[in-house]
C-alpha cells in the first residue's frame, strides 16, 4: 500500500510503499479516507518525546476516519472514526491507505458529517470537550476564555462552550487570522495575546464582561499567567498543552485570594469507552453545524510539505491528509 513512512526520528516522513497492515487478534483493518496531522504526531515522531524513541520505519498518524474492510465485530463497509498508538507504542498509524485498528479504538459513525470535517475535529475536539466538561465542570451561563483559540483545540473549545450553554465565550489568539477563525467558531469577543502580562489580564477581564469562570488553555506560558489573574472567585484553568512554553507563573496570592483551581488534562487518561462517547457527541454536534475546525485537505502524497507546515507551529488550518 501507499503510506507516509518515517525512517528516521526527527526527520519528515516520506510517501512511498509500505507493507499492508496485518491485524492482530481481534483487530480490524480500516480503509483510511481522512487523517489529520496534529502536534502529537510530530511529537511522537521527534524521537524526543516522553513516549521514547519510536521503532522505525513506522507510519505516523494517531487517528483517522475510514471504512471497515474486515473486523470481528463490525460489518465491512461500516464508517468509523479510529485511534491508533502510532509513535507511542510499536505499530503503524493512520497516514496510509489502510490501517490495523484495535476493536476498542473503533467508533462507528451514524451521522452525516463529512470525513475530513470529522477528522479535523478528532482528538483535538475530544480534548476541548472533556476539558470543558469532565475536567473544567462548565455550568450553563458561565463565562469561558479559550487561549490559543486559532488552533484546532481552541476552535473546538469555542464551539463546544457554545453548545454547553456558556454565557459568554472569549477567544484569545496571536494573529488576526487566528482570531477570525475563533470568531467563525462562535466566540463573542476576541483578544490579541500580546504585550505585558498585567495589561493582557486586564483585557481578558474586560472582554469577559466582569466575570470569568473557566479558562481552556492549550498554550500555557504568559497567556496562562494573565488568564489566571483574570479569573473570578472559584475559577478554574484547565491546561492541556504547552504550545507557547512549559512554564507559567501563578502567585500564591492569585491562587489563594480567589480559591482558584489550576488543572491538567490529557486525552491519554480517558478509557476507550469515554473517548468513544466524546467522539460520538462531537460528531453529532458537527452534523448539527455547531462544531467545526477550519481545515484543508491535502493529498497523502504531499505529506512532507504538510508536515513542514505543521512543524512551524502555525499551519493556519488543520491539515487533513487524504490517501
Ligand atoms: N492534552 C491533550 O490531550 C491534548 C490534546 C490535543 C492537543 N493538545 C495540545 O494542545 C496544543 C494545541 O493543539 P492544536 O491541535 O490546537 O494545535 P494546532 O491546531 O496546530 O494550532 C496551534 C496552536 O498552538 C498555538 N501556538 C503555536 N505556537 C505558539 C507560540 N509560539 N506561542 C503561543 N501559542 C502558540 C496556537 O495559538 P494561536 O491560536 O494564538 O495561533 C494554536 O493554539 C498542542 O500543544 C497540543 O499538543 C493536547
Amino acid at each position: 500500500m501507499r503510506a507516509a513512512v518515517l525512517h528516521t526520528p526527527g526527520e519528515f516522513p516520506e510517501y512511498g510503499e509500505h507493507p499492508d497492515p496485518v491485524p492482530g487478534p481481534g483487530a480490524a483493518v480500516v480503509r483510511v479516507t481522512a487523517a489529520p496531522l496534529v502536534p502529537l504526531d510530530l511529537l511522537c515522531a521527534s524521537g524526543t518525546s516522553y513516549f521514547g524513541r519510536p521503532a522505525v520505519p513506522y507510519v505516523p498518524g494517531v487517528q483517522g476516519v475510514g471504512v471497515v474492510e474486515s473486523s470481528d465485530d463490525l460489518d465491512p463497509g461500516t464508517r468509523v472514526w479510529f485511534a491508533t498508538q502510532a509513535g507511542m507504542a510499536p505499530g503503524d498509524g493512520s497516514l496510509a491507505q489502510r490501517c490495523a485498528v484495535r476493536t476498542e479504538d473503533l467508533v462507528p459513525l451514524t451521522t452525516g458529517v463529512p470525513d475530513a470535517a470529522l477528522a479535523a475535529l478528532g482528538l483535538s475536539a475530544v480534548a476541548a470537550w472533556m476539558s470543558l466538561t469532565w475536567r473544567g465542570g462548565l455550568r450553563p451561563g458561565e463565562h469561558v476564555l479559550v487561549l490559543g483559540a486559532g488552533g484546532a483545540v481552541g476552535q473546538a473549545a469555542v464551539g463546544a462552550a457554545r453548545s454547553f450553554g456558556a454565557g459568554r465565550v472569549v477567544a484569545a489568539a496571536r494573529s488576526v487570522a487566528a482570531r477570525e477563525r475563533a470568531l467563525a467558531a462562535g466566540a463573542d469577543a476576541v483578544v490579541a495575546t500580546d504585550g505585558d502580562t498585567d495589561a493582557l489580564a486586564a483585557r481578558f477581564a474586560d472582554a469577559a464582561g466582569g466575570r470569568l469562570d473557566l479558562v481552556v488553555d492549550p498554550v500555557f506560558g504568559p497567556a496562562a499567567t494573565a488568564a489566571a489573574r483574570a479569573l473570578s472567585a472559584g475559577g478554574r484553568l484547565v491546561n492541556l498543552g504547552g504550545a507557547s512554553g512549559d512554564v507559567a507563573d501563578f502567585s500564591s496570592a492569585v491562587l489563594r485570594g480567589k480559591s482558584l483551581s489550576v488543572l491538567g488534562y490529557t486525552n491519554n487518561a480517558l478509557t476507550p469507552a469515554e473517548r468513544a462517547e466524546a467522539v460520538t457527541a462531537i460528531a453529532r454536534e458537527a452534523a448539527a453545524g455547531r462544531l467545526a475546525v477550519a481545515h484543508e485537505q491535502v493529498p497523502l502524497a504531499d505529506v512532507a510539505a504538510a508536515w513542514r507546515r505543521q512543524a512551524t507551529g502555525d499551519p493556519g488550518v488543520r491539515l487533513v491528509l487524504t490517501p
